[in-house]
């Protein structure tokens, strides 16, 4: 069969923005995107940048757009994207610079990997010679990483991310999916754990994800970027970070909920930004809008019926952690 590929094409050197370019290739049976690209390369045009390896969905570095998502080329099967999108489309991947053609600059990928310390900070004894003593888990330790240790640091996750595409200081879901996994090891010192979650409450922390799951829904290795984050919040507030902006939204959302049984929006965005005249002067101008458009609700609204059910019922809730 006799394929009309459009490959996003760009050299710095003699351009100034991206463009498509349609290349025709006979493909056969069984064929990934990747095949067809080395392909295109050998046979077509030599000039096309790629990045690739493993093919086998190992290393991480055919990461790339395909028909508009965020894929592993060397598994992602030419004959399952006809069937879906009825035409192939590549472009590299969205929201980081790109270098050539489908090759992006990951620089601030892995510069954000090493800024969660991607190491164990652990607690066992050193050598006298000043080399850490061995560091084997206990048998019994059982350590669940949910899965955050199969990353394979594609970089899929942070170009379909939605905050990274507006904010490119936020930390992105690959780096605090990696720093998930040292909360999760038996081996990592308490005090280590502590001042990793400290380091995250910062503004383009843990409380900048606004859970649009896409990272999830394009994690090639199931690692569920959002779900580590969730956790990484869950253990903040476990530990008492409860001052950043998120935090203070989800302690003053259930304290609201606990003590009237519903949202009160008026009373809300205080528990957010606090009693300070910076904050206060901060949301003032979009309350005076609401106020004028009769959007606030009394702030001293009656209490719901069955209240008193629903208090013992997220005390009990409480019992089991904090409500995140
Ligand atoms: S869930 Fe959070 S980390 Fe994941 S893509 Fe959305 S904003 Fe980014
Ligand atoms: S979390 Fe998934 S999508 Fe993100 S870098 Fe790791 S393997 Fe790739
Ligand atoms: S070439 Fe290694 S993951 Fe695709």
């Amino acid at each position: 069969m006799r394929l009309t590929f459009t490959i996003q094409r760009f050299n710095p050197e003699v351009d100034s923005i991206p463009h498509p370019q349609e290349i025709r290739l006979d493909v056969g049976r069984g064929m990934t995107v990747l095949d067809a690209l080395i392909r295109i390369k050998n046979e077509c045009d030599g000039s096309l940048a790629l990045r690739y390896s493993c093919r086998s969905a190992i290393c991480g570095s055919c990461a790339m757009t395909v028909n508009g998502s965020e894929k592993l080329a060397c598994r992602t099967s030419l004959r399952k994207e006809l069937e879906r999108h009825g035409h192939i489309t590549v472009a590299p991947l969205r929201n980081l610079p790109v270098i050539k053609d489908l090759v992006v600059d990951m620089a601030s990928f892995w510069g954000k990997i090493r800024d969660v310390h991607p190491w164990l900070v652990s607690a066992a004894r050193h050598a006298p010679e000043g080399v850490p003593a061995q560091t084997k888990a206990r048998d019994d330790a059982n350590p669940e990483f949910h899965n955050v240790d199969a990353c394979i640091m594609c970089g899929a996750c942070v170009a379909a991310c939605t905050v990274h595409e507006v904010s490119k200081g936020f930390a992105g879901p690959a780096a605090l999916a990696k720093a998930d996994r040292f909360l999760s090891d038996p081996r990592e010192s308490p005090s280590s754990i502590r001042a990793r979650l400290s380091a995250l409450q910062d503004e383009h922390g843990i409380w900048d994800c606004t859970r649009c799951n896409f990272c999830v829904e394009v994690c090639p290795k199931d690692v569920k970027p959002m779900e580590a984050i969730i956790r990484l919040r869950r253990a903040s507030l476990e530990q008492g970070f409860t001052t950043a902006g998120g935090a203070r939204h989800i302690v003053g959302f259930t304290e609201l909920v606990e003590q009237q049984g519903r949202l009160n929006e008026a009373i809300m965005p205080l528990k957010v930004v606090g009693f300070a005249p910076q904050g206060i002067s901060r949301i003032m101008p979009l309350g005076i809008k609401m106020f004028l458009k009769g959007k606030v609700p009394n702030p001293f609204g009656h209490a719901l019926p069955g209240l008193s059910q629903l208090q013992a019922f997220i005390r009990r809730v409480r019992r089991a952690g904090p409500l995140v």
